[in-house]
């Protein structure tokens, strides 16, 4: 088993890492959350499919009385809407402030039930039970919990820490291809951003199979990278937005494709490589390390680039949470497994693009 204490000012909790987690979950919330009775699972139609039943039986072994939900996999389901029909459901079920809230799934769920968990009775415990490579190396760790809205992704949200994040790596075995990949966009940004022998790995073990031997220290070096940001900057301020290298052009992607022709990794990939490449013309990025990121994305089966109008980089800058006022922060790196935060005028960056 591998381990990691995430220390913040109002609460420590912990990720564990192992084979087989899953069967143990009930033992583990219990000592997690060792006052809560009953325990409200969210999952979707494709996790909860695989891995529901057992986790179920985790739990009921446990002596947790469990509610379980199953929301249409995919981003529909992180809207308003749903979030309230979950809320009307907890209470149904007879969830108290000593309760708790699991979420079963990748990045959609555990935002989802991470709010619904967040907001419920004014914040109830939650456990992070991660089954995409996405959620498991950045999306359950750190807190950000939100449900999107008409005018943007994660617009409506708050900063929820989970009481325990388990991850499973045999969960990773039935992910098909390209969610694998996916994954591996947020894998690549850790290695750029702060890990040299991560990004030297990553070259050298450039296809599934061979990262997939070597899960579960990829998975322990990629938290381990989110926690030390998280405890530095919990509420997005400063260092966090390392954690945003490829975002901000992959914000523009994802609105190119109208959120239907690429995935969150896909825009990720690509958005790291045109980061990098404004880097190159900033002066701050070396040029053979654009054109190794560009390589590493394109071994995992991930994009190089993405057609993308002015038009869309102007909505996707302007909606971009993290300018502030007129000015926008791009994260670039400026040497392998470094990068500095880098603010410039948003009106500069769209004549640069
Ligand atoms: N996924 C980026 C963050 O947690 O800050």
């Amino acid at each position: 088993m591998k381990r990691l204490t995430v220390s913040l000012p109002d609460r420590n909790y912990e990720i564990q890492i192992q084979r087989g987690l899953l069967a143990q979950a009930g033992r583990l919330c219990r000592q997690a959350l060792p006052q809560a009775g009953r325990l409200f699972v969210i999952t979707d139609s494709v996790a909860g499919l695989l891995f529901q039943e057992r986790l179920r039986a985790s739990l009921a072994g446990a002596g947790f009385q469990v509610a379980l939900r199953v929301v249409p996999a995919g981003e529909q389901s992180k809207c308003a809407a749903q979030l309230a029909q979950l809320w009307e459901e907890m209470m149904a079920f007879g969830l108290t402030r000593t309760d708790g809230v699991v979420a079963l799934g990748g990045g959609v769920v555990g935002d989802l039930a991470g709010f619904a968990a967040a907001t419920i009775l004014r914040g109830v415990d939650f456990v992070q039970i991660p089954t995409t490579l996405l959620a498991q190396v950045d999306s359950s760790v750190g807190g950000k919990v939100a449900v999107n809205l008409e005018r943007g992704k994660n617009l409506a949200g708050a900063f929820w820490q989970p009481r325990l994040v388990l991850i499973d790596p045999d969960a990773l075995d039935s992910l098909p291809d390209p969610v694998f990949a996916d994954g591996m966009a947020e894998v690549i940004k850790y290695g750029c951003i702060a890990d040299e022998a991560l990004l030297r790995f990553l070259e050298q073990h450039a296809s599934r199979p061979q990262i997939t031997q070597e899960i579960e220290s990829v998975l322990y070096t990629c938290c381990d990278i989110k926690r030390k940001v998280v405890e530095q900057d919990e509420r997005d301020t400063g260092a966090r937005m390392l954690l945003n290298f490829g975002h901000t052009l992959g914000h523009a992607y994802e609105l190119a494709g109208r959120y239907q022709l690429w995935t969150h990794g896909q825009a990720v990939a690509a958005g790291m490589v045109r980061e990098a490449e404004l880097g190159v013309e900033l002066g701050i990025t070396p040029p053979n390390l654009a054109a190794r990121i560009g390589e590493l994305t394109q071994a995992f089966g991930l994009p190089r680039d993405i057609p993308c109008t002015g038009r869309d980089y102007a909505a996707a800058i302007g909606l971009d949470k993290k300018g502030a006022g007129e000015a926008i922060t791009l994260i670039l790196p400026d040497r392998p497994g470094h990068a500095i935060r880098y603010p410039m005028g948003k009106q500069a960056l769209l004549e640069l693009l």
